[in-house]
C-alpha cells in the first residue's frame, strides 16, 4: 500500500468517524427536543412531592405549575411570604395538589438550612429543583463595581443553596432509590463570560456539581428500575422572559417561562445535561461558533459590551430603558 492509499484510508475514517458522530448527536437532540413531547416520564414515579426554590416567579414559579400540573405535590421555597401564599392558592385551585411553603432568604448563609430542613421532615420528596438565583448588578459591570456584600450573597444564593438543599434531600432518595434533582445553570455557565464574572462563576459551579452529582448518584440502589435511581439533571438555558431579563418579548430566541418549564421538564429522563428547549440547544450550538472564548474574552468585545448605549441587563439583553 503506498503513502497516498494511507492516508486517504485514514482520512476517510477520520470523515466517517465525524459523520458517525454528528449523527448521533442529531438523534440525541432530536430524541430530547422533539420525541420528548410524546415520550414523557412519569414524575409521579419519583415520589409525591417536588421542592422547587426560587419558586414565586420566573423559572422557579413556571417549574412549580408544571409540576403541579403533571400531579405532584409542591412545596414552595422563596423570600417573599405574601407572593408564596398567592401562588399556593393559585396551585391548589387549578390543579387540586397539596402545597407547603417556606419562607427563606437563600442569601444567608449555612445557618438557614436547619430551619428548612424541619419543613421538610416526613415528605416523600421525588424531585427538588434549584432554582433560585440572583445576578449581581441589572447591566454588566466590571467586578470592582460589584458592591461587597453583594458577593457574599449572590454566592450564598447561586452557590450554597445548591449542595444545601441537595444534602437535605438526597440521603431519603437513596433510601428509597430515586429522586430527581434538576440544577438550573445558565448558559453563561458553560463558558466565562466577562462583565459577568461572579454570576458566571457561580453557574459553572452548578454545572460542575450537578454533572458530578449525576455521575456518583445515577446507580445507586438501583435494583428493578429503568430509569436512574437518584439522577441529577443540569439545565443550561439562554434566555428566558422573567424579572431577571427585565421581562424581554418573546420570540423565537426568547422562550416564555411557562414554555421553557414545560419543554424543559420533558427532556427528563432523556438527558442529564440539557439546553431544556430545542431553541436554546440550538443558540448554545451557534454561539459556540460564532463566539468563541477568544472573542467573547477579548478586551475589544468587553468594552463594546460595557459602552452600549442602552443599559444591557444580563446575558446581553437589552433593557427596556
Ligand atoms: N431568565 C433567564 O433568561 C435565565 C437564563 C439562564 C439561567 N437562569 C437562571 O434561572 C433561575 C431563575 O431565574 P429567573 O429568571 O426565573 O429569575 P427571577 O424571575 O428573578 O425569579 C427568581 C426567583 O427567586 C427568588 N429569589 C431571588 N432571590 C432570592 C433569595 N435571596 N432568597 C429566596 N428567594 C429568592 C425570587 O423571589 P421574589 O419573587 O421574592 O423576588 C423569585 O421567585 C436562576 O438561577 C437564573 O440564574 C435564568
Amino acid at each position: 500500500m503506498s503513502f497516498t492509499d494511507a492516508l486517504t484510508i485514514i482520512g476517510g475514517l477520520t470523515v466517517a468517524l465525524y459523520l458517525l458522530r454528528l449523527a448521533w448527536r442529531c438523534w440525541c437532540g432530536f430524541r430530547q427536543y422533539v420525541l420528548s413531547e410524546h415520550w414523557q416520564v412519569d414524575l409521579r414515579t419519583y415520589g409525591q412531592w417536588a421542592v422547587v426554590t426560587g419558586a414565586t416567579s420566573g423559572i422557579g414559579k413556571a417549574y412549580a405549575s408544571e409540576l403541579a400540573r403533571r400531579g405532584l405535590d409542591v412545596v414552595l421555597v422563596s423570600r417573599s411570604e405574601e407572593k408564596l401564599r398567592m401562588l399556593a392558592k393559585e396551585i391548589k385551585e387549578e390543579y387540586g395538589r397539596k402545597t407547603r411553603i417556606i419562607r427563606v432568604d437563600f442569601t444567608g448563609s449555612y445557618s438557614i438550612y436547619p430551619a428548612i430542613a424541619e419543613e421538610l421532615r416526613g415528605l416523600e420528596i421525588g424531585i427538588l429543583v434549584n432554582n433560585v438565583g440572583m445576578t449581581c448588578s441589572d447591566h454588566f459591570s466590571y467586578f470592582l463595581e460589584i458592591p461587597e456584600q453583594k458577593i457574599t450573597q449572590v454566592i450564598n444564593c447561586n452557590m450554597l443553596s445548591v449542595p444545601q438543599m441537595t444534602r437535605l434531600v438526597l440521603p431519603h432518595m437513596v433510601e428509597r432509590g430515586t429522586g430527581l434533582i434538576i440544577n438550573i445553570s445558565s448558559q453563561v455557565g458553560i463558558r466565562p463570560q466577562p462583565l459577568l464574572a461572579l454570576y458566571s462563576a457561580t453557574k459553572i459551579f452548578v454545572t460542575y456539581f450537578s454533572q458530578c452529582l449525576h455521575a456518583e448518584y445515577k446507580s445507586k440502589g438501583i435494583t428493578v428500575q429503568v430509569k436512574d435511581a437518584a439522577a441529577s439533571q443540569c439545565v443550561v438555558p439562554c434566555m428566558v422572559s422573567t424579572n431577571m431579563t427585565n421581562n424581554l418579548k418573546v420570540n423565537c430566541f426568547v422562550k416564555s417561562a411557562s414554555g421553557f418549564a414545560r419543554e424543559a421538564l420533558n427532556t427528563v429522563s432523556h438527558s442529564s445535561y440539557t439546553s431544556g428547549c430545542l431553541s436554546h440547544a440550538l443558540q448554545n450550538a451557534a454561539l459556540t461558533v460564532l463566539l468563541p472564548d477568544w472573542l467573547r474574552m477579548s478586551t475589544f468585545l468587553i468594552r463594546k459590551l460595557r459602552n452600549h448605549p442602552k443599559v444591557t441587563n444580563y446575558e446581553g439583553s437589552v433593557c427596556k430603558e
